[in-house]
């Protein structure tokens, strides 16, 4: 954490301010330390502050010194039992983790749940180990949950996000997306906002540690929930959740949440929130449209049909001030709203460039190499992990081609790309984002597979 970024923070109790306690630091950042409020002391851990609450034994450890449990401890808490089962006979195979496997071990046993694979991950390099352990490998798979976060670039949604936020014009102020997940679209989506100062909130600590890692390093990071904001009123000038608001309980608490903290010009701008009135495998608590309507009543807004944005943002033009002539809204899957004028300040305006280029190019996650490459030709073969998954995502026919054929040329001059700039022979396919960008963090050759 940022030492500056505390003045934007507030004590998720009773809303008074928090003092550091600066115990490790790395440059800038504040890796370990303490958030003294007036009624409770809070931890900062892996450089992140966590003010979600219930982390009051990460408080205790870190004062006894002991910050690797710490931060273990507070890695997994939200995970269920069943699922860490399988993480502990593993990590105590890895060597320099086994005293702190066996301490984690110790503490399941004290009945605290526990998600340890975020020190599997830091031994690999890598974050798909830790998104397998609590997906996967254990008792309780989930495979549609690992699917989410494996494929998760380049989906409709993703592409949504961009055209969504691309249509927001807010003011200096800083920009806080709420549940973030791994923040494998949270630099495109700070980029669009640059220079402003760009929080990402999310719950689940095992997912923010692997944006701050690996995915989103830039954003300012902080451990919260989003139906109690730790942030001071009138923070911010936008507030952006990305297919979020469908996986809380208490919406109304979190809408009070994301008004509270916004300015008076504020916009807040709401994507992929599911339908109620269309069937769905994977829906968590949908509303129907007027539902979700109701959670920005009394601002300047709009809802649009999802596959209105993503027509759109193919088209290379932000997301419509209108639905009008777009996909009827409550037939349809997914809405997106835009509420307050700086969420609605650039609608329907063309963009300069393709916002899911930003980044090192690479081809898109479910484009597989196929056989029959030759020497100046590679091949790619579209491929969906499962068929709720194709179901799931209906709108990729939109865009993604079932085959691509690039020359080895071609992808000679995107491994050699700066970040952010598409090679002329490229522009076909990543218009149909069939090449996109990848995060900073992701670890190898995108291409290398
Ligand atoms: C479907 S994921 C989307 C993640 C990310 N926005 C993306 O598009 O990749 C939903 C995210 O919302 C988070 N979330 C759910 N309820 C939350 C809450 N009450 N407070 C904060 N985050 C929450 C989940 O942990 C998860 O990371």
């Amino acid at each position: 954490v940022r030492v500056d970024l505390v003045e934007l923070l507030r004590c998720p109790l009773g809303g008074g301010p928090l003092a550091l306690e600066v115990l490790e630091r790395d440059g800038d950042e504040v890796e370990v330390g303490l958030l003294r409020g007036e009624a409770a002391t809070w931890p900062v851990l892996a450089g992140i502050p966590l003010l979600r609450g219930g982390d009051g034994e990460a408080v205790d450890l870190i004062r006894a010194g002991d910050t690797a449990t710490a931060t273990a401890l507070a890695v997994v808490r939200r995970t269920p039992l069943s699922r860490l089962d399988a993480v502990v006979p593993l990590l105590a195979d890895l060597r320099p983790a086994r005293p702190l496997a066996r301490r984690v071990a110790a503490a399941r046993d004290r009945g605290v749940a526990r998600r340890t694979g975020i020190v599997l991950a830091a031994a690999v390099g890598s974050p798909d180990p830790l998104l397998r352990l609590t997906h996967l490998d254990n008792r309780r798979p989930n495979p549609e949950g690992y699917h989410y976060f494996r494929y998760r670039l380049g989906l409709p949604r993703h592409l949504v996000a961009l055209g969504a936020v691309a249509a927001a014009r807010p003011g200096p102020e800083p920009v806080v997306e709420v549940g973030c997940g791994a923040g494998h679209l949270t630099p495109q989506l700070q980029a669009l906002l640059a220079p402003r100062r760009y929080v990402a909130v999310e719950r689940d600590l095992d997912l923010l540690w692997v944006a701050r890692r690996f995915f989103a390093p830039a954003a300012d990071h902080v451990c919260a929930d989003a139906t109690a904001l730790p942030f001071a009123d009138r923070a911010f000038g936008l507030a952006v959740a990305v297919d979020v608001l469908s996986f809380v309980e208490a919406k109304a608490a979190a809408a009070r949440e994301l008004r509270r903290v916004l300015g008076p010009e504020g916009g807040v701008v709401l994507t992929s929130l599911i339908n109620a009135a269309v069937r769905h495998e994977y829906a968590g608590w949908p509303l129907p449209v007027a539902g979700w309507r109701r959670l920005v009543e009394g601002m300047p807004s709009v809802a649009l049909a999802d596959r209105t944005v993503l027509d759109a943002y193919l088209a290379a033009r932000a997301a419509p001030g209108s639905s009008d002539g777009g996909e009827d809204l409550e037939a349809a899957r997914t809405v997106s709203l835009l509420a307050g004028e700086a969420a609605l300040g650039g609608a329907g305006a063309g963009l300069a460039g393709w916002p899911h280029a930003l980044g090192r190019l690479g081809p898109h996650p479910l484009l597989r190499r196929d056989a029959g490459d030759d020497e100046s030709t590679v091949l790619y073969r579209r491929v969906l992990p499962s068929e709720s998954f194709a179901a799931d995502n209906p709108d990729l026919d939109r865009y993604l081609p079932e085959r691509l054929a690039l020359t080895r040329a071609a992808v000679d001059q995107a491994r050699a790309a700066e970040p952010g700039r598409v090679p002329a022979v490229l522009a076909a396919a990543v218009a149909r984002v069939a090449v996109l960008g990848y995060p900073p963090g992701w670890p190898g050759d995108p291409w290398g597979r």
